[in-house]
């Protein structure tokens, strides 16, 4: 199974920024990780800060991959263009994020992706990720 892990805006910071909400760890260490742990998929990963890099990402990601996880940032909470791609879809998108959105500002309670996600997995720090590659093994 072919997966990739979508990031939107400022995730290329993970281990510098706000680390009390994001945690210290990089993601691309926790990327590796995740790889050995789940050599049987084929997992990749994409960041990007610019939001049509990003639907770009999605269109293409259709077409060549089983399932999206996509942490938008915060451009879930403001990118109809965003929303509109993964309503476009057929594969699987499991939104993420890493902190509880519900328990931050309100701005970050809505979200553009949630009503046409498969799942949204939110405040478990990377482990979100984690989560949301188990849901796709659950299925197969
Ligand atoms: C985030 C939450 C968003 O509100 C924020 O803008 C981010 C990260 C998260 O993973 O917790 O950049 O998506």
């Amino acid at each position: 199974m072919k997966l990739i892990i979508i990031n939107g805006p400022n995730l290329n910071l993970l281990g510098t920024r706000e680390k009390d909400i994001y945690g210290a760890a990089s993601f691309d260490d926790f990327f590796v990780k995740m790889q050995f742990m789940y050599r049987e998929l084929e997992l990749h990963l994409y960041q990007s800060n610019i939001e049509g890099n990003l639907i770009d990402k999605i269109q293409e990601a259709a077409t060549s991959f089983d399932g999206i996880i996509l942490n938008a940032a915060a451009y879930t909470h403001t990118s109809v263009g965003i929303g509109d791609a993964v309503r476009a879809i057929e594969t699987p998108v499991v939104e993420v994020h890493i902190s509880n959105t519900f328990a931050r500002e309100e701005f970050r309670h809505n979200s553009h992706i949630a009503p046409f996600a498969k799942g949204v997995i939110i405040g478990f720090g990377l482990q979100s990720y984690e989560l949301a590659i188990q849901s796709f093994l659950i299925e197969s």
